[in-house]
C-alpha cells in the first residue's frame, strides 16, 4: 500500500512568502492519499487564503484556538493527538521563536505544546535573519527538544538578497517527512549499495554497456536512508538525482566499481551490509583504442576480443577474513537478472557467488527489471528461506529488502558461516 495512504498529516503554515511552495507539499501528500488539516497562523493568512488551503486540503482551515464550532474547546489537544505528523512550513522566525520560547498564543503553537509525536520543520527567512544570533539560539533549542528539521537551502531570496534561508523544496520536505514517520531499524547502519550499469569503453567514443537505469539501486538507498542508515552508492553511468543523505560515489567502468567497492567495504569504519543492484558487465574488451576505431574506406569486419570483469559479489563474499563488523556477521546481498528458469539458475548463482541473499528477478517479464518502475523478485538465502514477492513498486521492494537486511543483521541465521 501507498505509504502515505491514511496518514493524518497537520500541516502548520507561519506568514512568510515560501507559503506558495507548502501548497504544493499539500498537493502531493493528497494525491499520494495523506489527509491534511491545514493550521496557518494569522500572518500566513496574509499569503494564502483560507479558500486556497481549504479547497487544496479538502478540509476546513483551522485557526481559532476558540472556536465556537468546537463543543468542548479542545480541538488544539484532539489535533495535536490524531496527527501522524506535523509539517511546520514555512517556519517564520517569529514562529520559531515562540516555539522555542513555548508560547501558546495561537492554535498552532498550543497544538505543539501538547503534542508528542514527530514535528518536522521548514525554515524560510532572509539570510541575516537565519545567521541572526537569535534565530540560531531558538533553533538550538528546538533541535534538543527533538524537533527534526529540513533546510533552509542556499540560493536567490524573494527579498533579492543570496544566501542560506529559502525553504526546502517540496520534494525535499516530503521526503524528509517520510523519513520522520519510517522506523529507525537500521539505525548506526552503514550500508554499501552498488547501482546502474557498468561502461566498459573500446575507444574514446564507443562503449559497451546494459539497460540499467540505476532505478531498483536508488529506492533500495532511500529505503536504507528512511531506517536511519549512513548509506555508501556506488554508481554507473544514470540520470538519477543523488538520494538525499547518501555519499555517492560515481564510476564508470567495472574495475572501478570493483575499485570503489572495495574501498567502502575495508575502510574504517566499515560497512554492515553490501547490496549489489549494479548490472556490472561481466566483460570488457581486452584493450581499449587510445584512438577512435576507424572503419576506413571499405567496411570490414570487426572481431573484439573481450575479457572477463572481476566478480565483485563474488570477491566480496569469498573474503571470509573481513566478514565482520563489531563482532557481528555481515550481510552480502546480490541481484540475478535472469531471463526464464529463474529460480534454478537463481539458486546456482547463490551457490557460485556465495553471498548470503540473492534477488532473483526475471528481466524478461512484463514489468520487472531495466528501467521498470516495478519489478517481481524472489528472494533466496544460504540459510534456504525463499520469498515470492510480487509485481510491486520499486520502492516496495526496496522497503521489504531492507527490512530483511535489518533482520539479519540484527539475527544472523545460525547456518550462516
Ligand atoms: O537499474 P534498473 O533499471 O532499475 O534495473 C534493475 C536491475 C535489473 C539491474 C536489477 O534488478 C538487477 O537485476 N541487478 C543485477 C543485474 C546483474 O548484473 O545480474 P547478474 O545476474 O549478471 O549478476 C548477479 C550479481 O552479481 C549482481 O548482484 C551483480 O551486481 C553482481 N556482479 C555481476 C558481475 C560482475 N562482474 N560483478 C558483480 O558483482
Amino acid at each position: 500500500m501507498n505509504f502515505w495512504h491514511g496518514k493524518q498529516i497537520i500541516i502548520g503554515l507561519g506568514g512568510g512568502i515560501a507559503a506558495y511552495k507548502t501548497l504544493e507539499v499539500i498537493r502531493r501528500l493528497r494525491e499520494a492519499g495523506a489527509t491534511i488539516i491545514p493550521v496557518p497562523t494569522v500572518a500566513a493568512l496574509q499569503f494564502v487564503t483560507p479558500l486556497t488551503l481549504q479547497a487544496l486540503c479538502g478540509a476546513p482551515v483551522r485557526d481559532a484556538l476558540f472556536s465556537p464550532l468546537e463543543p468542548d474547546g479542545m480541538d488544539h489537544i484532539r489535533l495535536a493527538r490524531q496527527a501522524d505528523l506535523v509539517i511546520i512550513a514555512p517556519a517564520t522566525a517569529d514562529l520559531l521563536a515562540r516555539m522555542a520560547q513555548g508560547q501558546a498564543d495561537d492554535l498552532l503553537t498550543t497544538l505543539l505544546l501538547a503534542r508528542h509525536g514527530p514535528v518536522l520543520v521548514a525554515p524560510a527567512m532572509n539570510p541575516a535573519m537565519w545567521d541572526h544570533p537569535a534565530t540560531r539560539r531558538n533553533v538550538t533549542i528546538l533541535q534538543e527538544d527533538g524537533l527534526l528539521f529540513t533546510g533552509p537551502e542556499t540560493g536567490s531570496m524573494a527579498c533579492g538578497e543570496t544566501g542560506s534561508g529559502r525553504m526546502a523544496e517540496p520534494a525535499t520536505i516530503l521526503e524528509a517527512a517520510r523519513r520522520a514517520l519510517t522506523p529507525k531499524i537500521l539505525q548506526g547502519r552503514r550500508i554499501l549499495i552498488t547501482a546502474g550499469p557498468t561502461r566498459e569503453e573500446l575507444d574514446p567514443v564507443r562503449f559497451i554497456s546494459n539497460h540499467s537505469s540505476g532505478k531498483m539501486g536508488w529506492e533500495v538507498a532511500l529505503a536504507a536512508l528512511r531506517a536511519g542508515a549512513q548509506v555508501e552508492l556506488i554508481h554507473g553511468p544514470v540520470a538519477l538525482p543523488p538520494p538525499l543523505g547518501a555519499t555517492t560515489h560515481a564510476v564508470d567502468s567495472a574495475c572501478a566499481m570493483l575499485a570503489a567497492t572495495l574501498n567502502c567495504w575495508l575502510d574504517q569504519p566499515g560497512c554492515d551490509a553490501a547490496i549489489l543492484t549494479a548490472a556490472v558487465a561481466d566483460y570488457r574488451p581486452a584493450t581499449r583504442q587510445t584512438d577512435k576505431i576507424k572503419k576506413g574506406d571499405v567496411a570490414r569486419e570487426l572481431t573484439l576480443e573481450l575479457t572477463p570483469n572481476p566478480d565483485i559479489l563474488a570477491m566480496l563474499s569469498a573474503w571470509s577474513g573481513v566478514r565482520t563488523r563489531n563482532g557481528q556477521q555481515r550481510v552480502i546481498v546480490g541481484f540475478a537478472a535472469e531471463t526464464g528458469n529463474a529460480l534454478v539458475r537463481g539458486r546456482e548463482k547463490l551457490a557460485r557467488k556465495g553471498c548470503d541473499l540473492l534477488a532473483i528477478n526475471d528481466v524478461s517479464a512484463p514489468g520487472c527489471g531495466f528501467g521498470a518502475d516495478t519489478n517481481a523478485v524472489t528472494l533466496i538465502g544460504r540459510d534456504g528461506r525463499t520469498a515470492d514477492w510480487p509485481l510491486l513498486p520499486k520502492e516496495q521492494v526496496a522497503e521489504r529488502l531492507i527490512t530483511t537486511v535489518a533482520e539479519f543483521i540484527a539475527h544472523p541465521p545460525p547456518s550462516n558461516r
